[in-house]
């Protein structure tokens, strides 16, 4: 008798950088209110998702050794919380295959927490659309549905609300990957801390971002990238400072601190240029490792699925 061999799922999810991270007041559910224009970049983390006997997780890759592997993981809440809304067990091996820094800024977790449930739509197909999937996904934290939908787009609310962007053309990113991560509520902290003590710049709506991402033209987009958490994570790394001087004075558009940092992103004007840059980049030694990065790309998607036979 031929027995069936459980099929993985193979699933793709991207990084992301805040093109404009404009922080709002601290909410009383803790939250802080954004508006923001997140564009997901080609850094992604690859799942491999099998059925199995329990829940358990495996994780590979960049900084896998800082990853839980239990019930603290995002991957493991969404495979349970997805389970739940199913009305069955969460019986599969989840191998995570990292390639987006750790407490980086660029939301690797809230990226693997939605290849979880993309990867398990498909497995158990359920047929869930985006929208529903992005509705789970945003209990479980608030840059999870951006890392479904993919893109570019803007996020009001906490972050979880999306409105897509026209994007025209590639951009092209040199990522300078730090030492060590920040906790997100840390630097969300720090920054209401600097607000009480003095009044940091804030930044003001992203429509000339639109613009600029309709154009295509990253020399118009360059000047107006912008993070209000920059001046948080700078204060709690310092060092950040130097990191994103040298990345302009080697050749980039422009650099800012990614999301809540402390990973570095620089905008630059070609494939070529940054390719140059991340090499003088990790020449100088402002960073722990450097890498190149195109946006947009999709949000979480299957990239593997054999069906069974
Ligand atoms: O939603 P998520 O779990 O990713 O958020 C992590 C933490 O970051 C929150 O608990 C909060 O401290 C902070 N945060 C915030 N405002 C946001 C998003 C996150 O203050 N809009």
């Amino acid at each position: 008798m031929l027995s069936v061999v459980p099929s993985p799922v193979t699933v793709r999810a991207p990084s992301k950088v805040n093109l404009h991270l404009g922080v709002g007041d601290l909410r009383a559910d803790g939250y802080h209110e954004l508006t923001t224009v997140f564009q997901a970049l080609s850094l992604a983390d690859d799942l491999e998702i099998t059925p199995a006997n329990s829940l358990t997780l495996r994780v590979t890759g960049e900084g896998a050794a800082e990853v839980p592997t239990d019930r603290t993981n995002l991957v493991w809440k969404a495979a349970v919380r997805l389970a739940q809304v199913a009305g069955r067990a969460p019986l599969v091996e989840i191998a995570i295959d990292k390639g987006i820094p750790v407490a980086g800024g660029m939301a690797g977790g809230s990226a693997d927490a939605a290849a979880t449930l993309v990867g398990l739509n498909e497995l158990w197909e359920l047929g869930m659309n985006r929208d529903e999937l992005a509705a789970v996904g945003a209990e479980l934290g608030s840059d999870v549905p951006f890392a479904l939908h993919g893109g570019t787009a803007l996020g009001t609310g906490r972050g979880e609300r999306l409105l897509p962007v026209l994007s025209r053309n590639a951009f092209h990113w040199v990522l300078a990957l730090a030492k060590g991560g920040l906790s997100t509520p840390e630097v969300f902290t720090e920054l209401d801390r600097l607000r009480v003590q003095g009044d940091p710049p804030r930044l003001g709506a992203p429509q000339e971002i639109m613009q600029a991402l309709a154009s295509g033209d990253a020399h118009q987009l360059a000047p107006l990238l912008g993070n209000d958490l920059q001046a948080a994570a700078v204060s709690l790394r310092p060092e950040l400072r130097r990191t994103l001087r040298a990345g302009v004075e080697v050749g980039a558009l422009a650099g800012l601190v990614s999301g809540s940092g402390p990973t570095c992103a620089f905008l630059c004007e070609s494939a070529e240029s940054a390719v140059a840059v991340a090499a003088e980049l990790s020449g100088a030694g402002v960073a722990r490792s450097v890498r190149t990065a195109t946006g947009p790309v999709p949000g979480a998607r299957v990239i593997g699925h054999e069906e069974p036979h």
